[in-house]
């Protein structure tokens, strides 16, 4: 199995959109067509990538900057591709990307409560349980905001 993250492309766009018609991926990205999504992982303040397994698409991986120096991961996985370690291995690639290639100290990982696959990946990752957080817009129920620090 070949695992590589590389910039999102607009010649993704027809691959990208029966995996963006997910409910479970709608809920947590943009509902934006194809080419607009791609579009808007390229924008500054987020590195968006693709997350691709033996040439096929298989999720998406982005670093951003919500507020000014304030760094947070976010992802989501095909459905077919899950519970395959897919989204930690993005999410760690992707971490130590960012270490590497900004001054950034620190990145957040937050989910849902009830998200047991994202508190899975942020414990694989070395994302650390920072603090609980009270429902909020974007969150309708109580989250989890992990930690990853710079080793
Ligand atoms: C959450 C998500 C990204 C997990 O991706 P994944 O590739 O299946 O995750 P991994 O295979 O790397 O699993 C990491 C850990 O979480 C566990 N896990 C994954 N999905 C799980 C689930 N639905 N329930 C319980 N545990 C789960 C895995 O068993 C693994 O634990 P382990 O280290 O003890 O074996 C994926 O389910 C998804 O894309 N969901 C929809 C979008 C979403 O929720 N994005 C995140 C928003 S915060």
């Amino acid at each position: 199995m070949e695992l590589t993250l590389r910039p999102w492309a607009m010649r993704d766009a027809n691959e990208l959109r029966p995996l963006l018609d997910d409910p479970e991926v709608r809920t947590w990205t943009r509902a934006l067509a194809p080419r607009d999504w791609i579009r808007s992982q390229a924008v500054e303040g987020r590195h968006g990538f693709a997350v691709v397994r033996d040439g096929a698409l298989a999720g998406h991986v982005a670093l951003k900057m919500p507020r000014p120096f304030e760094w947070e991961i976010g992802y989501w996985i095909a459905a077919h591709a899950r519970r395959q370690g897919l989204a930690s291995w993005a999410v760690d690639e992707a971490t130590r990307w960012g270490f590497a290639e900004f001054a950034m100290s620190e990145v957040a990982l937050i989910h849902n409560v009830d998200n047991l696959g994202s508190c899975g990946v942020a414990r694989r990752c070395g994302y650390l349980l920072a603090e609980e957080l009270p429902p909020s817009a974007g969150y309708p129920l109580p989250g989890h905001r992990h930690v990853r620090t710079l080793a």
